[in-house]
């Protein structure tokens, strides 16, 4: 049982130092320590916290963030079919992750093409497709940023999910984000980004799920998505991440601060157009139409703005 790890940060933290004396306090992880628990990496000495370490972890991140991929491609197709210009075959997926959606897609009869940051997501996405008997010419995963990541073979349409645009923080990344990318999909495509705004009261950021469990044969992770602070002057939003892994007598922990753009809907909607791209529509995690004079923030969840490539030749 994992029982001897819990929320770890009971306050905002302010700068880095502080980050890391709170982390070096804290008791529970100190115990993890003292039990020769293996720490993964860093962690074990310091305890810094080191952004996006976790992605080096696909397997896990597979298991804990899995979704319903299946209902999110029949609500991408309604969407190529009310909002695109063109017919949809191939699709590509920026910050592709662990390729759950680049496993599925063939099966609707896409072409698909992930890429993501992390040599570890991508080679585990390769893996995956390997495993299922899908060919590259199907569906496909490769190393790139974000920022300017561009294809010189256009796609007709593109999605981004859980929120992974908000890696990039800075308008100017964001703004060369939507470049590249309407450089890469035909005009009058379009691109489907999930991201979730800024709420109006911070207490609004989802709580409920913040620590959650996955059991299976032989492995038990405990994980904390925790969103505790904003910096609103820097658009920046603070989550506190945890793991721990127990797997064949195994025991390791990540802590890592991730710090994510705080979204604002109509700076969004025109760091969007900025780089190309207009909005056509929003939907919620039901797919639900959300009305164009509803107050978009972050208490409506995470959300799909639905935006076409107007600006490509
Ligand atoms: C929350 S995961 C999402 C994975 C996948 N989109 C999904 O829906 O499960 C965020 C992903 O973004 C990737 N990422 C972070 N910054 C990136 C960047 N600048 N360019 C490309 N990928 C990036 C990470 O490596 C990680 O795989």
């Amino acid at each position: 049982m994992i029982n001897n790890i819990e929320s770890i940060h009971q306050k905002p933290l302010t700068n880095s130092n502080e980050k890391n004396l709170i982390l070096t306090q804290n008791k529970n992880a100190n115990a993890a320590i003292e039990e020769n628990l293996t720490i993964s990496e860093n962690y074990a000495v310091d305890m810094k916290p080191k952004t996006q370490h976790f992605y080096d972890f696909p397997k896990y991140y597979d298991k804990a963030f899995t979704r319903d991929v299946i209902s999110d491609i029949n609500f991408f197709q309604k969407c190529f079919q009310l909002y695109s210009d063109i017919a949809v075959k191939r699709v590509m997926e920026p910050a592709c992750g662990p390729g759950m959606f680049l496993e599925a897609l063939p099966k609707f009869g896409y072409i698909a093409l992930g890429y993501d940051l992390n040599p570890a997501m991508v080679e585990y996405s390769k893996e995956r497709l390997r495993k299922c008997g899908i060919s590259n010419m199907e569906s496909d995963a490769v190393v790139g940023n974000m920022k300017d990541m561009i294809f010189e073979t256009k796609y007709d349409a593109a999605f981004v999910c859980i929120n992974s645009l908000g890696y990039l923080r800075n308008d100017e990344d964001i703004i060369s984000h939507f470049k590249a990318t309407g450089e890469s999909i035909k005009k009058g495509g379009i691109y489907i980004v999930e991201i979730s705004c800024k709420c109006d009261d911070i207490k609004n950021e989802k709580k409920y799920d913040d620590t959650w469990y996955v059991k299976e044969n032989g492995l038990e992770i405990e994980l904390t998505w925790a969103i505790n602070w904003y910096d609103i002057e820097n658009r920046i939003r603070h989550v506190d991440f945890q793991m721990v892994v127990e797997e064949n007598g195994q025991k390791f922990v990540v802590q890592e601060a991730h710090e994510l753009r705080l979204w604002i809907y109509d700076e969004f909607k025109k760091l969007a157009q900025a780089g190309g791209f207009e909005l056509m529509a929003v939907y919620n995690q039901s797919y639900d139409f959300v009305p164009p004079n509803t107050s978009i923030t972050g208490e409506l969840g995470a959300l799909f703005f639905v935006l076409k490539n107007v600006k490509n030749s």
